[in-house]
Formats: structure tokens, C-alpha cells, sequence
């Protein structure tokens, strides 16, 4: 029995697309479980840039079958788009790329209910791709899944009662204009032909591949701290990016898999609002920005930056069952004097133990901070850990021994050859 899942550890940019491509090399399969093209993975290689949202970050290796789960929602347009990127780069994607048959459908509706309730009160700062309102239809269950193309009555069907609905919501709420329900249907009946050779059974062909002793590989997008369950809610996404979600999202067992790898930013960063502890609004957090290039590779939105954040990190390993960390952007702190990580919560002086559920909470934490000497010096070309500087070495040895999990990788620049083994 061989599943690895792969998390992101933080609130979502870690650099999971890095790592999965890195570790694709040896697995067999690898498979996204939730979330859509909200995510933004970026993979760099030979020179080259890659930035899926979509697809799992093991398509570039050429040996990888990759699949897309039924807890993916999944928008036809961004879909097409990406495999045509894909194949116009050389890379096939035909033959490799399988789609789960239950996984949902974004329809047009739903991204215009994302950017219209976005404009209202407690916006959240979503990606706009329309994947709260996908969600909620399908706990409502009134999704449309992918399985329901193959029959155009149902389809129809489905389109027209859905149309009854969001026409209304859409008109009376946001004062939009009714959306057609012919042309709809034409488009998605369109959209079926195109994606009919890669729709297959996801859940026999993931369990049949486990059976043989295939190495899967589970891809989590997003990050533990914007799980729908677990994060900091309603400032979260609408899947469960936590390694529990693998299971739900792909059809497989718990018992199948075999080890948890946290992605971890050597700081943090976070997209959109709400709470974060550890952020920097001054000039080091904008030096981290410009340094880190934290700029959102869905939406080109600024990432907001702060200081690791150990209280958080360990909930996070807590949460998913993270037995291994890759550390990835280290050259970025090389940049500072001194580097400061956030050991602890305190609210009106007296230690917070968990990670606080409500925002009210989160809103009255003051952070403790333990301060690391910076190694003033770029990281290019290293590749070993005995070749890092001295503090760096430390830096990574002192999170080690505060999160009580083995750093596994060390990643130090965007580049696929940069990142060794400890
Ligand atoms: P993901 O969503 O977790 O896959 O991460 P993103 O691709 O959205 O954001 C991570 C960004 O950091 C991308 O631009 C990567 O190319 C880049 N990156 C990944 N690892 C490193 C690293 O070790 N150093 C630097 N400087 N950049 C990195
Ligand atoms: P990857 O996989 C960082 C954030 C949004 C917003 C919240 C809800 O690249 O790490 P949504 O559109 O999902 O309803 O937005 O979640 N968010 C991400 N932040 N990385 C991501 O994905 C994200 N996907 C969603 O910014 O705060
Ligand atoms: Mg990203």
C-alpha cells in the first residue's frame, strides 16, 4: 500500500507544485483530491515555467499517469485552456490525464455568484474561479457532474432547473442579466466532446493501481490553514485541503496510505483576507514580497507576508498527520539582518495551547518571537545542507526541533535541480 499525500502546511503557496513535480519522478500515479483552478502551482524546470491549476504538477514528467479527482470542481474553460498550454509546450497530455466522472462542473453561474458576493459585505477574497458556489450546490445537491454530460436529457434537465434558481438569484440579488439556457447547454455539450477521452472510473483505476503496488501520489492544493473544517473559517476555501480530504476527494481508503509530507514556506504568506497572525506590514514584509516574488500565480495579487509561525504550523502538522517537511524558499530570508519566528500565542499575557477557532480569538493574539541570525548571502548553487552557511543551517535545525518534524527537503530557489535531500 503506497499513498503519499502531499499538503500544503500554511495558507497555500508553499510550493507544493515544486515538490510534487520533484517527487513525481518516482511515482506512478498522481492525482489532485480537491479544490479547482483556484489553485496556482508553478513549476520551473530547465529554464522553463510552468503554472497549472488544474492538472497535477506530475504531468511534466512524461512516465506520470496523472488524475483529477471527483472532490475537484472542475471549469471547462480553464481545463481546455490548460491543455493547450500544455501540449502547444510538448508536453502530451492524451493518454495520461484521467477525470474523475463525479467530479463537479464550475458553471458560468457560479462564477458570477463568486464575484458578486464578493462585492458584498465579509468579502472573503476568493480567486473569483466560482469555487464557493460550486461547492455549495453540491452539498445542496444540486451540482452538475461531470458523469452527467453523457446523457443530454440530463444534462439539460439539470441545466434548466439549475438556470430557474440562479436566473433569479442572480437578477432580483445582483441585478445581473438572465443567463441563457440553450447556449449553455450547447457549451457544455461542446465542452463534453472535447473532454470524453479522459473521463474514466478515477476511484477502480486509483484503487486498482494501489492493489498493484503502484506508488500514488496524492496532490493537496490550497493549505491546511484555509481547510474548509480546519482552517481559519470563514476566511478558508471551499474543499478540505487537509490530508483527510485524499480520501474523500479520490475514492481511497485510509488504510492505503503510507506518509504525509507538509510543504512549508521558510516564512508565511497568505492571499486574500483574514487572520494572520505573524504578518509584517512594513518594509521587512514588503523586502519579503519583492525577495519571495509573493505574488499569487492564479490572480497576480500581492501576497501578504509575515513571519513563520510555529503555533500555527504545528496545528497544521497536528491536523493532517505530517511526518515529513520539504522547507522550500530559504534563500528568500537571506535577504535579512535578522530572522525573526513566532514560538508562541499569548492573549492578555497567558499562553494560547490550541489554535484558537473563532476570529474573535484570533483577532487578540499577540505573538512571541524567538530572533535567528540572518546569513546575509545568496544560496545559488548550493546544494547539499553541509553547504549552506552556518545560520541558515541553524535556522532550519532550530524549526526542526520547534515543529518536532523531520525537514526531509530543502528547497532554495523556484528551479526543479534546486532542492536537495537531508
Ligand atoms: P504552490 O501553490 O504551493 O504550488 O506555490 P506557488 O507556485 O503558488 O508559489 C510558490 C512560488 O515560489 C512559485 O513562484 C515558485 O516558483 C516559487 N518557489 C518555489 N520554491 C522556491 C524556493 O525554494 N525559492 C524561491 N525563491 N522560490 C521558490
Ligand atoms: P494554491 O494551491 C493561496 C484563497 C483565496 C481566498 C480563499 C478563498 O496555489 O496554494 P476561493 O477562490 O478558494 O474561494 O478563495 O482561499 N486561496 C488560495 N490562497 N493559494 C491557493 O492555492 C489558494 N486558493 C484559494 O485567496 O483567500
Ligand atoms: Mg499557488
Amino acid at each position: 500500500m503506497s499513498v503519499s499525500i502531499i499538503v500544503g502546511a500554511q495558507w497555500g503557496d508553499e510550493g507544493k507544485g515544486k515538490i510534487v513535480d520533484l517527487l513525481s519522478e518516482q511515482a506512478d500515479v498522481v492525482a489532485r483530491y480537491q479544490g479547482g483552478a483556484n489553485a496556482g502551482h508553478t513549476i520551473v524546470f530547465d529554464g522553463r515555467k510552468f503554472v497549472l491549476h488544474l492538472i497535477p504538477s506530475g504531468i511534466l514528467h512524461p512516465n506520470t499517469t496523472c488524475v483529477i479527482g471527483n472532490g475537484v470542481v472542475i471549469d471547462p474553460v480553464a481545463l481546455m485552456e490548460e491543455i493547450h498550454m500544455l501540449e502547444s509546450m510538448g508536453i502530451s497530455v492524451a493518454g495520461r490525464l484521467h477525470i474523475s466522472h463525479k467530479a463537479h462542473l464550475i458553471m458560468p453561474y457560479h462564477k458570477m455568484m463568486d464575484a458578486a458576493r464578493e462585492k458584498g459585505a465579509g468579502s472573503i477574497g476568493t480567486t473569483g474561479r466560482g469555487i464557493g458556489p460550486a461547492y455549495y450546490d453540491k452539498a445542496l445537491r444540486t451540482g452538475i457532474r461531470i458523469v452527467d454530460l453523457l446523457d443530454r436529457d440530463t444534462l439539460r434537465e439539470k441545466i434548466r432547473l439549475n438556470l430557474d434558481e440562479k436566473n433569479r438569484i442572480l437578477q432580483s440579488l445582483y441585478g445581473a442579466e438572465p443567463l441563457d439556457v440553450e447556449s449553455m447547454i450547447d457549451e457544455y455539450v461542446a465542452f463534453d466532446t472535447q473532454i470524453d477521452p479522459y473521463i474514466t472510473d478515477t476511484t477502480v483505476l486509483l484503487n486498482t493501481a494501489i492493489a498493484s503496488g503502484k506508488h500514488v501520489l496524492a496532490e493537496g492544493a490550497q493549505g491546511a490553514l484555509l481547510d474548509l473544517d480546519h482552517g481559519t473559517y470563514p476566511f478558508v476555501t471551499s474543499s478540505n485541503p487537509t490530508s483527510g480530504g485524499a480520501c474523500t476527494g479520490l475514492g481511497i481508503p485510509p488504510t492505503s496510505i503510507s506518509s504525509i509530507m507538509g510543504v512549508v514556506k521558510a516564512y508565511s504568506t497568505r492571499v486574500g483576507n483574514g487572520p494572520f497572525p505573524t504578518e509584517l506590514n512594513d518594509a521587512t514584509g514588503e523586502l519579503l514580497r519583492t525577495e519571495g516574488h509573493e505574488f499569487g500565480a492564479t490572480t497576480g495579487r500581492s501576497r501578504r507576508c509575515g513571519w513563520l509561525d510555529i503555533p500555527a504550523l504545528r496545528y497544521s502538522i497536528m491536523v493532517n498527520g505530517i511526518s515529513e517537511i520539504a522547507l522550500t524558499k530559504l534563500d528568500v530570508l537571506g535577504v535579512l539582518d535578522e530572522i525573526r519566528v513566532c514560538t508562541g500565542y499569548e492573549i492578555d499575557g497567558r499562553p494560547v495551547r490550541s489554535f484558537p477557532a473563532d476570529l474573535a480569538t484570533l483577532s487578540r493574539i499577540t505573538c512571541t518571537y524567538e530572533t535567528f541570525p540572518g546569513w546575509k548571502c545568496s544560496l545559488e548553487g548550493v546544494r547539499t545542507f553541509a553547504e549552506l552557511p552556518p545560520q541558515a543551517q541553524h535556522y532550519v535545525e532550530a524549526i526542526e526541533q520547534l515543529l518536532e518534524v523531520r525537514i526531509s527537503w530543502v528547497s532554495t530557489s523556484p528551479a526543479r535541480e534546486d532542492t536537495f535531500r537531508r
